[in-house]
C-alpha cells in the first residue's frame, strides 16, 4: 500500500513512522488512522524490523481526530461506524514494541495515540492534553481510560475536565512519559533507545511488552503468576543460554531470537 498520510522507513531494524498531515497539525481522518494500522500490521509481518518508532513534526504529534472530518456525522455514523475502533484494536494488536517520539502538541487522539505506545520520549515543547470536553464530547481513543491509569484519577479528571494542556515537565513527573529531551536531540534519542531495544532478544522483548500490558488487566496476584511463568518459559530458549553464557565469557550476547 502506498502510503499519503504518513511516511515508513526501515533502517537497522527500527521502523520509524512519521505521521504526515502538516496542514491539519496530523489530525488523525480515517485515511491516516487506516494507513497506520496497515503500516504496522506489515511491520510485525516484517523480519527485519525488531521496534517501532511514531512521531509527527516538531510542531505536532498529533493535534486529535480530524475535527472537519467528525463535524457532521450522526450518532448513528460514528456507532455504526465504530470511529477509529479496528485500526486502534490493530495497533493493539502489535506485538513488536512501539515508542512514542512526540514533539509539540499531542492533544485529544493524538495524546491518545501516543499513550498506545509501550512508553513516550518527549521533547521540552510537548503538550499534552484532552480537550475534547471543549469540542462537547469526551475522549474516545483511551483519553479517560489509559491516561487515568497513567497518571492517576486526580490529574485525568483534571486534563478531561478542564481540558487543559500537561507541559513536558508535569507529563514527566505523572508518570506520562519517560524521558524528556530538547527538541533537537528527540530523535537521536528514540531511536538510540529503539536501536537498543532491536539488540535484544525478540522473544524476551515480546514477552516483557505482554507482561508490563497485563499489570493493567488482571490482579497484582494473577500478573506475578504470569510473570513468574513466562519468566519459568524462558529457559526453554536458546537465547537465555546465549545470554547468560555471554555474562559468565564477558561477551556481547548474539541472540538469536530462538
Ligand atoms: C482538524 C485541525 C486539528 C484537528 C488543528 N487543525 N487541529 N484540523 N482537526 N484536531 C488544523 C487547524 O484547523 C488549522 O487549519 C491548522 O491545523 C493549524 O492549526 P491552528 O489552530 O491554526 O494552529 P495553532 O493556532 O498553533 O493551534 C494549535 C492547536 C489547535 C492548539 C493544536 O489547532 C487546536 O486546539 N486544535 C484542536 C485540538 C483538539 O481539540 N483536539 C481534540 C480533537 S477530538 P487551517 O486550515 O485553519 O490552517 C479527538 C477525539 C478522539 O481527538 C477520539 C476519536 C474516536
Amino acid at each position: 500500500m502506498a502510503y499519503e498520510t504518513i511516511t515508513l522507513d526501515v533502517d537497522n531494524h527500527v521502523a520509524l513512522v512519521t505521521l504526515n498531515r502538516p496542514d491539519a497539525l496530523n489530525a488523525l481522518n480515517d485515511q491516516l488512522m487506516s494507513e497506520l494500522a496497515d503500516c504496522l500490521k506489515g511491520c510485525q509481518d516484517n523480519e527485519k524490523v525488531r521496534c517501532i518508532v511514531i512521531t509527527g513534526s516538531e510542531k505536532a504529534f498529533a493535534a486529535g481526530a480530524d475535527i472537519a472530518m467528525m463535524k457532521d456525522k450522526s450518532f448513528v455514523d460514528v456507532f455504526a461506524g465504530d470511529l477509529f475502533t479496528p485500526e486502534t484494536d490493530q495497533i493493539m494488536r502489535i506485538r513488536k514494541p512501539i515508542i512514542a517520539a512526540v514533539s509539540g502538541y499531542a492533544l485529544g487522539g493524538g495524546c491518545e495515540l501516543a499513550m498506545m505506545c509501550d512508553f513516550i520520549i518527549c521533547t521540552e515543547t510537548a503538550k499534552f492534553g484532552q480537550p475534547e470536553i471543549n469540542l462537547g464530547v469526551v475522549a474516545g481513543i483511551g483519553g479517560t481510560q489509559r491516561l487515568t491509569r497513567l497518571v492517576g484519577k486526580a490529574k485525568a479528571m483534571d486534563m478531561n475536565l478542564t481540558g487543559r494542556f500537561m507541559d513536558a515537565a508535569e507529563a514527566e513527573r505523572a508518570g506520562l512519559v519517560s524521558r524528556v529531551v530538547p527538541v533537537k536531540k528527540l530523535m537521536e534519542e528514540t531511536m538510540g533507545a529503539a536501536q537498543k531495544i532491536a539488540e535484544k532478544s525478540m522473544i524476551s522483548v515480546m514477552v516483557v511488552k505482554e507482561a508490563v500490558n497485563r499489570a493493567y488487566e488482571v490482579p497484582l496476584r494473577e500478573g506475578l503468576l504470569f510473570e513468574r511463568r513466562v519468566f519459568h518459559s524462558l529457559f526453554a530458549t536458546e537465547d537465555q543460554k546465549e545470554g547468560m553464557s555471554a555474562f559468565l565469557e564477558k561477551r556481547e550476547a548474539q541472540f538469536r531470537d530462538k
